[in-house]
């Protein structure tokens, strides 16, 4: 199969702040081959998330695959999850705050808001229509790869500028958490 890491838009790349168009057509052989390269891209790029903005298509497609991994050594597993054309509609009114990383923006991290749960409705990868209830980092994920498909990135979503930190004191941060007593 002819699947490679795609080369991934940084931020200042107008690409990222588009207002990314429908999926229409599920049966095209190009979708499904964008599919299962942004799912090779994510893991080889040690991502939880992956938007199709992000490598150059301004579609309404996203990737859900939370997994442990380097960057993020605490995430729950899930089977790798396409989502097309989603809508997320929050469950809670409860916002949690926690940091973020996004691949379009190496070496930083910023804490901000999400909504704790979140129903998302969107087409599976052969348009079959799904409707999921999430909560937690994986509902955190979402909202983040949502927002790219409305060309707005986690560092729109700071309260603070004070949140924002580097990759090296955030893993700083992580190991400290772990050796808490
Ligand atoms: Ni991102």
């Amino acid at each position: 199969m002819d699947v490679k890491p795609l080369k991934i838009a940084q931020l200042g790349n107008p690409v990222l702040r588009n207002v990314s168009g429908n999926v229409e057509k599920f049966d095209l052989k190009t979708l499904q081959r964008l599919i299962d390269n942004l799912i090779y891209t994510l893991n080889f790029y040690n991502g939880v998330g992956l938007a199709a903005p992000q490598v150059n298509h301004p579609i309404r497609l996203c990737i859900i695959a939370s997994h442990p991994n380097p960057r993020y050594p605490d995430a729950p597993t899930m089977e790798p999850t396409p989502m097309i054309n989603p809508q997320i509609r929050p469950t809670s009114t409860e916002t949690v705050k926690d940091y973020e990383g996004c691949l379009s923006i190496p070496g930083i991290r910023a804490a901000v808001p999400r909504y704790s749960g979140v129903r998302v409705s969107y087409s599976d990868r052969y348009g079959q229509a799904t409707v999921k209830n999430y909560s937690g980092f994986i509902a955190r994920i979402i909202q983040h790869e949502c927002d790219h498909l409305d060309g707005l990135v986690f560092l729109d979503r700071t309260v603070s500028s004070m949140d924002i930190i580097t990759e090296i004191e955030y893993q700083k941060l992580l190991h400290s958490r772990k050796n808490r007593p």
